[in-house]
């Protein structure tokens, strides 16, 4: 199991090196998956939604309305991910059902609509 994030399906304008390493790792793990297919071994790429841990406040993030909106439990995050890995699934986006339609928004939008998306949700509150 590989921790990937949703903010790494596309550019994630202020917190872009960031979004940029979880597509890294995403790519990464999915890359991976594919050497391995004549294995035993599976790599499940887990793209949590916003989740209700110690992140934000690590990341200065807290004033960001991402920070502020709803947030899965890290308990539930888990037993999703875990499930995914024993099942063999190569990716799993965890969270609520409105975290998962918000990801396939984002997902499937034009990318000037997802990365304003992203800017807004990621963006300090009183930046201009
Ligand atoms: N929370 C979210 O909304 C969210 C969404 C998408 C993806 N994710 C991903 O989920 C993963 C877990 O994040 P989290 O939400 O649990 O964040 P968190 O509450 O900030 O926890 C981060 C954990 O990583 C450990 N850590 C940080 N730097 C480390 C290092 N250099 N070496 C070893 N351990 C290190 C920390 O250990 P210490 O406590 O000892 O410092 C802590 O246990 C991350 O990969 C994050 O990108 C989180």
């Amino acid at each position: 199991m590989i921790t990937s994030s949703v903010a790494g399906q596309g550019p994630g304008p202020y917190q872009s090196t960031y979004a940029a390493s979880k597509a890294f790792v995403h790519s990464f793990g999915r890359a991976l998956r594919h050497e391995l297919r004549d294995t035993a071994v599976t790599v499940t790429s887990v793209l949590p939604g916003p989740t209700d841990t110690t992140f934000f406040a690590r990341a200065d993030m807290e004033e960001a309305w991402v920070a502020r909106g709803p947030k899965a439990d890290p308990s539930d995050v888990a037993h999703q991910a875990f499930a995914a890995m024993m099942a063999g699934r190569g990716q799993v986006v965890t969270g609520s059902w409105l975290i998962k339609a918000a990801n396939l928004l984002s997902a499937y939008a034009p990318e000037v609509l997802a990365t304003r998306m992203q800017a807004a949700l990621a963006k300090p509150r009183g930046r201009g």
